[in-house]
């Protein structure tokens, strides 16, 4: 998609409506090998965090489109003896061609985006994941034909997938409801950017009621009550979440066609259930599938890949 090479993905909120669509129509397209893309360039990964999928699906994608992938695992580099961000950045520009990042302060994500002329992709960070949620939505439509109209409910903690889920949905004009504890809510900017975006015309609800707003919905998801970084606070946030667990009850309150996601790794027995997880209305695995499918597609768009 030629509007996009060249482009960032910092936050879901810097592509519009009809990129997020051609993006879908794209990624769906690679995925049934309708379209063939070339692309003989570098991806560097430099995440501070831990990725089985983010990591593994980024390079398979990368392989696929015909290029090459360097892992620069933050140890073995310089960065882990605190070279300064802004100098990693302009040295990595001018080696690698697209560059996918995953660490904890959006800011940093930034200001490497800043300092380095290529496209910077944020792979994760503690207040965005919108490759993730790309995924997530190219699954919706998979299943549904369309996401428009649809009604998305996430229960949970108010994390970076809720954030990318808010901005996500209300892109494509999904109604998007949020379920959390008191105090664990989506980011405030976040909130206000997607009812930007939504206009009024698709809902964008925040609740503490996860029957409440999981009544009805055609999506349900969910994610780990504590991120990488917050593993410390695991233990006293399992009482406060324990409503909050998609299980075989709530999920009875949805359409009756409603489907399941993930953006996993998941803890089994706690945000999610084993019945629910490996039940007929996960769609989980399609998801975690769809995010190699996706990344192709914004790969390709960002470096302006050939058709073959
Ligand atoms: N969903 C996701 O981003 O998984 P990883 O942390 O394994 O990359
Ligand atoms: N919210 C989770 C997502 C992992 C893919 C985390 O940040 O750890």
């Amino acid at each position: 998609m030629a509007g996009l090479k060249g482009r960032d993905l910092l936050s879901l909120a810097d592509f519009s409506p009809t990129e997020v669509q051609e993006l879908l129509q794209m990624a769906s397209q690679l995925k049934s090998q309708q379209l063939r893309l070339r692309c003989n360039k570098v991806l560097g990964l430099l995440f501070s965090k831990a990725s089985t999928r983010t990591r593994v699906s980024f390079t398979v994608a990368m392989y696929q489109l015909g290029g090459q992938v360097i892992d620069l695992n933050p140890n073995v580099t310089q960065v882990s003896r605190g070279e300064p961000v802004q100098d990693t950045a302009r040295v990595l520009d001018r080696y690698l061609d697209i560059l996918a990042i995953r660490t904890f302060a959006q800011q940093e994500l930034e200001i490497f985006a800043n300092y380095a002329q290529i496209p910077v992709i944020n792979a994760l960070t503690d207040l965005e994941h919108p490759c993730q949620v790309l995924a997530d939505l190219m699954t919706v439509q998979e299943c549904f034909g369309s996401c428009t109209g649809l009604t998305l409910t996430y229960v949970g903690d108010g994390n970076n997938v809720a954030n990318s889920l808010l901005l996500g949905c209300a892109l494509v004009g999904m109604n998007v409801r949020v379920a959390t504890p008191n105090g664990f809510e989506p980011n405030a900017a976040i909130l206000e950017t997607a009812r930007s975006i939504a206009g009024g015309k698709t809902e964008v609800l925040l609740t503490h009621d996860p029957e409440a707003g999981t009544k009805g919905a055609h999506v349900i998801y969910t994610d780990v009550w504590a991120s990488m970084g917050q593993e410390e606070e695991a233990n006293d946030r399992l009482p406060v979440f324990q409503p909050y667990q998609v299980n075989d009850r709530l999920l009875s309150l949805a359409d009756p066609n409603a489907i399941v996601l993930h953006c996993l790794p998941a803890h089994r027995g706690e945000e999610i259930t084993d019945e629910v997880m490996e039940g007929s209305q996960s769609q989980i695995w399609n998801q975690a599938e769809n995010r190699m499918h996706i990344q192709k597609a914004l790969l390709a768009s960002l470096l302006g890949a050939e058709e073959i």
